[in-house]
């Protein structure tokens, strides 16, 4: 047995899909546990760059099965477009499967997403315009259709009936908008259903199959920890769990089965949307950041936010998830800088703090407190192995690892797949 979850420990994008892609080599299946085409996982080889949305990160491996989990959000005419996608770049997509429990994502819920975002005006959460809050929320509030609702055409009428009734009222009486209609959502959701048949099952149980057959199984969160529902920066976070225990719940998998979990980290720190973010740079160097890391949305292209290392939130994201081990990408992002700031704390109120606040106001008010890293200011790109390494690289993975209190066991110095240093250190 051999379960090994992938997470992402920050504001999203650390990399999870190119971390995932490089210890799929090794993986008989992954996972996706969460989220919705909101995500947007980037893979690099020589055939090309890959933006996977709703599409595990192993589709690139002949032999890698692939599993979209019941804890997913499917909106299906975007997933028939990444198929069709992968398809024409000659990518076998048969492996996939996608879960008959899986929430389905309906057009009213990005409608929903955007009014309710106008709505919010300055309180506006930034969200992907995917339809993710609407359609998690029809989900928990048991108004929602899974995918094997969908797939019985007579479940499908019924239960639409009666949910788009009420999401007609919402959308003329509250929002001025145009009600939607029932024959043209079933008509072209029947049609998508049928293209998507092959690939409908218990996932769950395939899931389980392959754990008592001694497979290994990697899960590969989307999202992260900071925009977790619960222990996020609430209300700018995302719609699901994309911890840990999410990922477990999502898959379909206990908390006894995972072997390893691995938090994913940026070098640095980026976030897209609204909310509050300590260690944010507005000046030159963080245009640099942005700029070097090609920090632009893979979902929406907005540009990311960008900032230094935050130990707190990093340290925060290893206890929740009760990381055994951690992959530091985009270290080659700071090849340029002289010294780097690393966030060792925050000031509240005139006290020294060492966690992120529920209060997002609060959150919002803290000062970090940095401590100046010694930069390097050498390409670190080609390096082959750690020894390859400016000294004061090392210093700095070494000195983050004691603020995440947890092993930094692979280091991400360029985006394409050979572009990872395996640190040798026992977990
Ligand atoms: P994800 O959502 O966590 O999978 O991350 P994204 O794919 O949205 O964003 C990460 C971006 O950084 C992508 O463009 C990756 O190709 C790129 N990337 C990942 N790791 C590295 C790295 O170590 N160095 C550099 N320069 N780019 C990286
Ligand atoms: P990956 O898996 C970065 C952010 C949005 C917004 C908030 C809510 O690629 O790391 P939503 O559409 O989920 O209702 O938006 O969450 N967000 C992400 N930010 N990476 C992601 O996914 C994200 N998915 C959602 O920008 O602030
Ligand atoms: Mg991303």
């Amino acid at each position: 047995m051999s379960v090994t979850i992938i997470i992402g420990g920050q504001w999203g994008d650390e990399g999870k899909g190119k971390i995932t892609d490089s210890l799929a080599v090794q993986a008989d299946m992954v996972v996706r546990p969460n989220g919705s085409a909101n995500a947007g996982h980037t893979v690099q080889t020589d055939a090309g760059i890959f933006k996977l949305h709703l599409v595990p990160s192993g589709i690139l491996y002949t032999d890698c099965d692939c599993v979209i989990g019941a804890g997913v959000a499917i909106d299906p005419e975007s997933l028939i477009e990444e198929l069709d996608d992968l398809n024409k770049r000659g990518v076998n997509t048969s492996r996939v499967m996608i879960s008959d429990r899986a929430t389905v994502i309906l057009p009213y819920h990005p409608l929903l997403d955007q009014l309710e975002e106008q709505s919010r005006g300055e309180q506006s959460i930034g969200t992907t315009l995917k339809g993710n809050g609407p359609a998690y929320a029809d989900k928990v509030g048991r108004r929602g259709l899974r995918i094997a609702d969908m797939t019985d055409e007579r479940t499908f009428a019924e239960r639409l009936r009666l949910v788009l009734a009420e999401k007609n009222k919402i959308l003329t009486r509250i929002y001025g908008a145009d009600p939607l209609d029932e024959s043209e959502i079933l008509e072209h959701y029947a049609s998508y259903m049928e293209r998507l048949a092959p690939h409908i099952g218990q996932a769950e149980i395939a899931v389980q199959d392959a754990i008592d057959a001694g497979k290994r199984i990697l899960i590969e969160g989307a999202q992260a920890t900071l925009l977790d529902i619960d222990y996020g920066s609430y209300p700018y976070v995302t719609s699901t769990s994309p911890t840990a225990a999410g990922a477990c719940q999502g898959a379909g998998v206990g908390p006894g089965q995972v072997d390893r979990t691995i938090g994913v980290f940026k070098a640095y720190i980026t976030r897209v949307g609204s909310g509050p973010f300590p260690t944010e740079e507005h000046d030159q160097r963080g245009e640099i950041l942005r700029s070097r890391g090609k920090e632009f949305g893979t979902t929406t292209g907005r540009p990311r936010r960008t900032g230094w290392f935050d130990g707190p939130v990093a340290r925060y994201a290893a206890r929740i998830n009760g990381l055994s081990e951690v992959a530091l990408t985009k270290l080659d992002i700071l090849d340029e800088f002289d010294r780097i700031p690393v966030c060792t704390g925050y000031r509240y109120g005139g006290e020294l703090i060492s966690n992120p606040l529920a209060s997002a106001l609060q959150y919002g008010e803290v000062e970090p407190v940095y401590e100046y890293l010694d930069g390097w200011r050498q390409d670190t790109s080609n390096a082959q192995t750690m020894d390859d390494l400016p000294a004061a690289a090392q210093r700095y993975i070494e000195r983050l690892e004691e603020l995440i209190g947890r092993p930094i066991t692979y280091i991400g110095i360029g985006p394409s797949r050979s572009q990872i240093l395996e640190r040798g250190v026992a977990v």
